[in-house]
């Protein structure tokens, strides 16, 4: 169930357990929501979506579940949006190389994580084999 968190800052923050694939669609939806809040264009808005759907899909093809966090961001001069993907799964050994893309341990194109850094604007990777994943990445609104 998506749940809607009020904070401090007044900016909206959504959290979306991730455990098939009908949360990913939920999670899409969410952030398209939150990004148009923020002003993107419809084309960053697919974009976003995208982000959205390749983080949360690593969640459901490596960890099988997690949670995905979505919230508009401020920088002090604008706004943005800020997606956190975490699960307790199997971690990722080759970070580097996983963020570098053409790398899958799963036969597909390795081209996610790369394609996800490629697309926003700041990509924060915390993995360790045996504790789980963390990205995080947030595009701003300029
Ligand atoms: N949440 C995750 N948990 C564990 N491993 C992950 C996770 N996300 C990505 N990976 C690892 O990083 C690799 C690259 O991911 P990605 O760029 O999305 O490409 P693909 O999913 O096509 O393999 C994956 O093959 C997998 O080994
Ligand atoms: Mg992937």
């Amino acid at each position: 169930m998506t749940k809607l968190i009020s904070r401090d800052s007044g900016l909206e923050q959504v959290r979306i357990p991730i455990h098939s694939d009908i949360d990913i669609v939920s999670a899409r939806h969410a952030g398209r929501s939150l990004a148009e809040q923020v002003g993107f264009s419809s084309s960053e808005l697919t974009l976003i979506a995208t982000a959205i759907s390749e983080l949360a899909r690593n969640i459901i093809e490596y960890a099988k579940f997690g949670e995905v966090t979505l919230e508009i961001v401020n920088n002090g001069s604008v706004n943005g949006v800020r997606i956190t993907a975490s699960d307790t799964g199997p971690g990722i050994s080759n970070i580097e190389m996983a963020v570098r893309g053409g790398y899958s341990t799963s036969g597909g194109l390795g081209l996610g994580l790369a394609g996800v850094r490629h697309i926003m604007d700041n990509f924060d990777l915390q993995s360790a084999p045996g504790s789980g994943t963390c990205v995080t990445v947030t595009k701003w609104k300029l």
